[in-house]
């Protein structure tokens, strides 16, 4: 396997070759989805919720996402790592963004930064890039603006919400972004966002014609109690840690570990 790097999104997407994403927090899981062959390892502000036990989102902060991040980093030898910056680390500025993504880019080692929004944060999207860091957009549902949006609610429905969509990623586009993720959008909307744009779209519940996929890496493979309806379970890996946790707590129990096979001779 050779390094994903930033060109191959353009060639996949002309070659009709799906990109594959995942998120991913720390360097075993890393270490795991690189082997897999995932070609985008995303440190996603998913981490405060998934990670941290927050209630959203919103309160993590980049400070907190930089040791995750470089973990993910050093864990991927060929997958292409994207590290989110979080709420209020690039919205007052062009120079907030740019100073925020050079600060996570030195610390972490990742490969590209992205942030949520469409037109409203298109100046910041061209600053970023013209600093030479590689730029994934985020529209549709965007978890930073849950309190804006009134919850977790499916986007791209209604007259003129397809229009308004095109215009938020042709925005990014022009400024730079080299893929868009495209979050809970209705799947014609998704569709024909992915036929009019030059740049890949990366799904997540918005259906099956965008030019690549991202799943949470929890939800996908049945960690915690919360499973999307739009995802899929490739595993359960929640039960297998209940399982192997009250196996291992039984037998130190029941004195059947650790035996003289576990210990040292003097
Ligand atoms: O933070 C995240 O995990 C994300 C994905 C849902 C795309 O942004």
């Amino acid at each position: 396997m050779k390094k994903v790097r930033i060109h191959h999104f353009a060639e996949m997407k002309r070659r009709g070759e799906k990109i594959t994403m995942l998120t991913a927090y720390d360097y075993p899981t890393a270490r795991a989805f690189d082997a897999a062959g995932v070609d985008i390892l995303l440190v996603g502000d998913s981490l405060g919720d998934n990670m941290l036990g927050y209630d959203s989102t919103v309160p993590l902060t980049v400070d907190e996402m930089i040791p995750f991040a470089r973990a993910v980093a050093k864990g991927a030898e060929h997958s292409f790592v994207i590290a989110d910056l979080p709420f209020g680390a690039y919205e007052v500025s062009p120079q907030q963004a740019v100073e925020s993504s050079i600060r996570m880019m030195k610390l972490s080692g990742a490969n590209a930064i992205k942030f949520e929004g469409g037109r409203r944060i298109a100046a910041q999207v061209k600053a970023v890039t013209d600093a030479g860091i590689p730029f994934c957009g985020h529209l549709g549902f965007t978890p930073q603006s849950e309190n804006a949006l009134g919850g977790r609610r499916i986007q791209g429905r209604g007259d003129g919400a397809y229009d308004d969509m095109l215009a938020d990623a042709l925005a990014l586009q022009e400024a730079g972004a080299f893929a868009i993720v495209l979050e809970m959008v209705i799947s014609p909307v998704a569709e024909k966002l992915s036929a009019a744009l030059d740049v890949p779209t990366i799904g997540i519940g918005a259906g099956p014609h965008t030019d690549g996929q991202v799943l949470v890496w929890l939800d996908a493979l049945g960690v915690g109690e919360w499973h999307p309806s739009f995802s899929k379970q490739y595993g359960h890996i929640g039960d297998a840690m209940r399982d192997g946790a009250a196996a291992y707590v039984s037998e130190v129990k029941g004195g059947q570990f650790p035996t003289l096979d576990h210990t040292f001779d003097e």
